[in-house]
């Protein structure tokens, strides 16, 4: 694949395209032609790789809707280290699952790759790439997210212009977002994101 090559994108872009409305639900499907649009302006403000960004946007959630069982099948059949606690909410494997399946069918980068795994978590110790930060804002932004509670709206908004100052804060004003969440909701916080929080504060 030539990534600079903007026909051979626009084809592969087609084929994904054709692929998560075949695997994903509408709504979810929506949701990653709008993360592929938010990424794309993301891309261009802040000088990423335009075709990458919109690549892995509309891929980023391609191995979300696999079952319970089929993501630990996979994830065992590809050597795909769990950890603990991906073990008990499976769900949160579906980043690198998803990177493993565009790699394999798609041939994306390695760089690509990261983008897809860390959208869930953050990167954890490891400083995270402009297009990871595009990727994981992109994904919490995209104009198909609404919300009922209208002080969470407000903040989606804030967050939504904040996206195209300052890329930095609104990453972690999104890791904070969203860790607020999980504790809100009494589920298990995994450590990458606390780390990464913490690695882009220091
Ligand atoms: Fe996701
Ligand atoms: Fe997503």
């Amino acid at each position: 694949m030539n990534l600079n090559n903007d026909e051979e994108v626009e084809e592969l872009l087609k084929k994904i395209n054709e692929a998560v409305k075949k695997e994903l639900s509408e709504k979810r499907y929506k949701h990653s032609v709008g993360v592929m649009e938010k990424a794309e302006e993301l891309a261009k403000i802040y000088g990423a790789d335009v075709n990458k960004a919109k690549l892995v946007g509309l891929a980023h959630d391609i191995g979300k809707e696999l079952s319970r069982e089929e993501k630990l099948q996979y994830a065992k059949e590809n050597n795909i280290e769990i950890d603990e606690i991906e073990k008990i909410n499976v769900g949160l494997l579906h980043g690198k699952i998803g990177a493993d399946i565009c790699k394999k069918r798609y041939g994306f980068t390695e760089d690509m790759q990261a983008a897809i795994k860390y959208h869930t978590t953050g990167s954890g110790k490891k400083e995270m790439t402009l297009l990871e930060k595009i990727i994981f804002l992109a994904d919490k932004i995209e104009e198909n997210r609404r919300y009922k509670d209208e002080n969470k709206m407000a903040e989606l908004e804030e967050l939504r212009e904040l996206a195209k100052k300052n890329l930095d804060l609104a990453t972690i004003k999104a890791i904070d977002n969203s860790l607020i969440y999980t504790i809100q909701k009494g589920e298990l916080i995994h450590p990458d994101s606390v780390l990464t929080r913490n690695g882009l504060i220091l």
